[in-house]
């Protein structure tokens, strides 16, 4: 029976352990993304248009409006529930990333950004979306 107790100890502490060193690399690592170089200097395939730019307002108001908020502040009614930041889409440091890195960004996800590569099959809606962002810019 002591032994068991002993046994049962070990494995809630290791428990413990692991899930306190996820959260600490998690709060490290949010907002750094390890974006493949491949995906910088690839051009946008969708062209902006009025279409792309409604079919990317839609796409938004659906998937990511929850965290990111109407105007892409970051403050979606989702967004206090996270224990991250959902970024600024109005920032600088926002927009000067490349179409192809906000690319990788959406599709793959990270943490509790969710990947859209499923949600969002199509590639060229995917494309289409980052004209939407744009207008987010700060004027
Ligand atoms: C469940 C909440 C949630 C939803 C829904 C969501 N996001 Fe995010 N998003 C986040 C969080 C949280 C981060 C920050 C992640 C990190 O840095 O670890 C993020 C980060 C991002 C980034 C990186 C921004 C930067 O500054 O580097 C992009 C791009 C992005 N999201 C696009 C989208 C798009 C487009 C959609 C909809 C198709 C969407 N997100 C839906 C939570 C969400």
């Amino acid at each position: 029976m002591k032994l068991f107790q002993i046994r049962l100890m070990t494995i809630s502490m290791g428990m413990l352990l692991v899930f306190s060193f996820s959260t600490i690399i998690q709060a490290q690592t949010a907002g750094v993304w390890n974006i493949p170089a491949k995906y910088k200097p690839m051009k946008n395939p969708v062209s902006k248009s009025k279409e792309s730019v409604a079919n990317g307002k839609d796409l938004y108001a659906k998937h990511c409006k929850s965290c990111h908020g109407t105007a892409g502040l970051g403050d979606g009614p989702k967004a206090a529930s996270l224990d991250v930041t959902c970024s600024d889409f109005s920032s600088k440091k926002f927009q000067a990333l490349a179409d192809g890195e906000i690319f990788f960004q959406m599709s793959e996800g990270k943490g509790k950004m969710p990947s859209f590569k499923k949600l969002i099959p199509e590639d060229n809606d995917r494309w289409g979306l980052i004209h939407y962002l744009r207008t987010m810019a700060a004027k």
